[in-house]
């Protein structure tokens, strides 16, 4: 337990699972009050916050719906009366569900741009690019209105930087995630809002689930991390907390990669 967060309020979107999950488990241990967003259900989630003792209110979001995102924000400000922080954690690999390296290693070229179903693109820069817009939008606006600054946390990857064959979509929209970290960050960077991302390597979540029963999928990932294994969603949230709490001050615009040693050299 610790005081990194204490009094705040913050709102996490893609919180009943993997990376969002630890995320609001570890900012409750840090102090704040969780806001779950998500289109799933977050009863595990909300069972570990409670744990710590901190408060925890759970919103049916879809962030690709603009009226969830600014309903999910409205909800906070009714229930908590602030919103101090933000983590755009909802996300998805594919339109169809499954991540990126299991289906690069089982179908080779078969989700190569030439073979690619323009829906499941578009799919994928909804969700991974348009929904962080306006999740962050409508944090930035809760917050330009208290006057009172915050920081938000948009959660990319590493293929924000990797071009990754077989994963367009992904590393598009990532690459997309991380250019509007930077563009709002500029435009924030006067009114005390922080908006920086982070850009995980391979983690274990159920986002990537069952990897390491697939041994070509497993060192395919791993052919890429000097660490040689998974990172795990409390390594991700420790990122997210540093970018969150007053220890990264004068950080913004910026991407921190929990990656196991990608981008060494
Ligand atoms: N796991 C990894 O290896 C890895 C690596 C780099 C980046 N990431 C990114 O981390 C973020 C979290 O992923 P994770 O690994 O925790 O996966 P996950 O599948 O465990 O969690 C994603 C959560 O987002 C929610 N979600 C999906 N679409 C949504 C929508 N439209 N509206 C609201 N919620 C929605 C899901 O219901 C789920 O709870 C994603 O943006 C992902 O791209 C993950």
């Amino acid at each position: 337990m610790g005081t990194a967060l204490a009094g705040k309020v913050a709102v996490i979107t893609g919180g009943a699972s993997g990376i969002g999950q630890a995320t609001a488990e570890r900012f409750a241990e840090e102090g704040a009050d969780i806001v779950v967003g998500d289109i799933g259900p977050a009863d595990e989630t909300l069972r570990l916050v409670e744990k710590t003792g901190r408060r925890v209110l759970y919103v049916r979001t879809d962030t690709t719906v603009e009226a969830d995102c600014d309903g999910l924000v409205a909800a906070a400000v009714a229930e908590f009366g602030r919103v101090d922080v933000g983590v755009a954690s909802a996300g998805i690999a594919t339109a169809a569900g499954p991540s990126n390296v299991q289906t690069r290693t089982a179908s080779k070229d078969a989700t190569h741009v030439v073979n690619l179903d323009v829906a499941a693109f578009q799919r994928v820069l909804d969700v991974n690019v348009t929904g962080l817009m306006m999740t962050g939008r409508a944090l930035a606006r809760q917050m330009l209105a208290q006057g009172t600054g915050g920081s938000i946390v948009n959660i990319a990857s590493s293929a924000a930087k990797i071009p990754l064959a077989g994963a367009s979509p992904y590393c598009v929209s990532k690459a997309g995630a991380w250019m509007l970290t930077k563009v709002m960050a500029l435009e924030l960077a006067t009114t005390g809002i922080r908006v920086n991302a982070v850009g995980p390597g391979y983690t274990a979540t159920p986002m990537i689930g069952g990897i390491e029963q697939n041994q070509a999928a497993y060192d395919l990932a791993m052919s890429i991390t000097p660490m040689n294994r998974l990172g795990t969603p409390a390594e991700i949230a420790a990122a997210c907390l540093f970018l969150t709490s007053s220890e990264s001050s004068f950080m913004t615009g910026q991407m921190l990669h929990p990656a196991g040693g990608q981008f060494t050299g």
